[in-house]
């Protein structure tokens, strides 16, 4: 027997539930891990919510975690009992204390990266990687807009973007969030809860606007965000974590022939080769110190409630993973 966070019905943080579940023996192709760190991502509100219905009820929400192979499921060559492995799934199952897991999503982690560590960083640095090197190749001396800029994917994504050696324009919500940005490398913060952050970006950048925006707030800054663009520029909207974003006429794209891209994680992940592939660029990232594991919060993962109460509510920086 073992425990887990049982979603039954979508709605408030109430709604995730501290079960008993049957975990099993591995089966063919499986992995029995026993998890040691979970990540949490506003992604798992939005399923909690019911914004997305990607999770079968009922279910185990949560899609990444670290932790040990328990069991080893016939066919599986690559991994041994006692190995330390970290996995993203979408098709959830991560907020247990024990799982099985398809053996062909389990990476070896690096000894340089903690448990901890990699529950915190590794899907975020993954996205990040995704925005800055997949979705559009960043050039060193480009502007960029960032919003979100203190939080678990901000961080990361400012850091690497200024390795790479554009200029950052971070947007946050608060004076001690705007620390963190520029502790993170931002040329220019702004407070956008009390700020015009379209006016201020026209400012900063003489009126040339950015040629990339990263929005991942959704509803309160798309169409800012679209506004901000120079020429060519390309709006990357990457999350919703202020609501989903309403229709718009594609014509505003015409006012400096810009683009809207809307990418997903789990698309750029999907075969086993671009996996690792982004994987290894990640923990060389934050073995190279370009990205940092930032835990904002830690949370018993009885008590995954509190982790989306506190992410829901703009009050986290950095990541929040939960403890089994
Ligand atoms: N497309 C993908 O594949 C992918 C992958 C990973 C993450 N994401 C997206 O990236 C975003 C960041 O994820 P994360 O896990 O790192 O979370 P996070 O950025 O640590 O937390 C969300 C932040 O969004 C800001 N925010 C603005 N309006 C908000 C509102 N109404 N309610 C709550 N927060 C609001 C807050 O920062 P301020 O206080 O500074 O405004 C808050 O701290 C999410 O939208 C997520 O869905 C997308």
């Amino acid at each position: 027997m073992s425990r887990a966070i049982v979603l039954r019905e979508t709605g408030g943080p109430d709604k995730l539930l501290w079960e008993n579940i049957e975990v099993g023996e591995a089966r063919a192709g499986e992995l029995r891990i026993r998890h040691t760190a979970i990540g949490v991502n506003f992604h798992d509100t939005y399923v909690r919510s019911g914004l997305y219905r990607t999770l079968t009820l009922p279910g185990i929400p949560g899609i990444e975690a670290t932790g040990i192979v328990e069991q080893v499921g016939a066919g599986v060559s690559e991994f041994v009992r006692g190995d330390r492995i970290y996995y993203i799934d979408e098709s959830y199952g991560g907020y247990a204390e024990a799982r099985l897991l398809p053996a062909r999503l389990a990476i070896r982690l690096p000894d340089s990266i903690s448990d901890e560590a990699a529950a915190s960083i590794t899907l975020k640095g993954l996205t990040a990687d995704m925005l800055l090197h997949h979705v559009r190749r960043t050039r060193s001396g480009e502007m960029l807009l960032i919003h979100a800029a203190a939080g678990a994917v901000g961080q990361s994504l400012v850091r690497w973007a200024k390795h790479i050696g554009a200029s950052v324009i971070a947007t946050v919500g608060t004076p001690s969030k705007a620390e963190i940005a520029r502790e993170c490398g931002a040329d220019h913060v702004i407070l956008y809860r009390q700020e015009d952050f379209v006016e201020r970006v026209a400012q900063l950048t003489a009126g040339r606007g950015v040629d990339a925006a990263y929005d991942s707030v959704g509803a309160d800054t798309f169409l800012g965000s679209l506004e901000c663009l120079g020429y060519f520029g390309t709006l990357v909207n990457f999350g919703q974590s202020s609501g989903a974003v309403a229709p718009f006429s594609v014509s505003l794209l015409s006012r400096r022939s810009n683009s809207v891209v809307r990418p997903l994680l789990f698309h750029y992940i999907r075969d086993r080769v671009s996996l690792q592939a982004m994987a290894d660029a990640t923990f060389a990232a934050i073995e190279a110190g370009v990205i940092k594991p930032q835990i904002g919060l830690r949370v018993p993962l009885a008590e995954a409630r509190e982790a989306h109460l506190a992410l829901e509510s703009r009050s986290t920086t950095g990541a929040v993973i939960l403890l089994p």
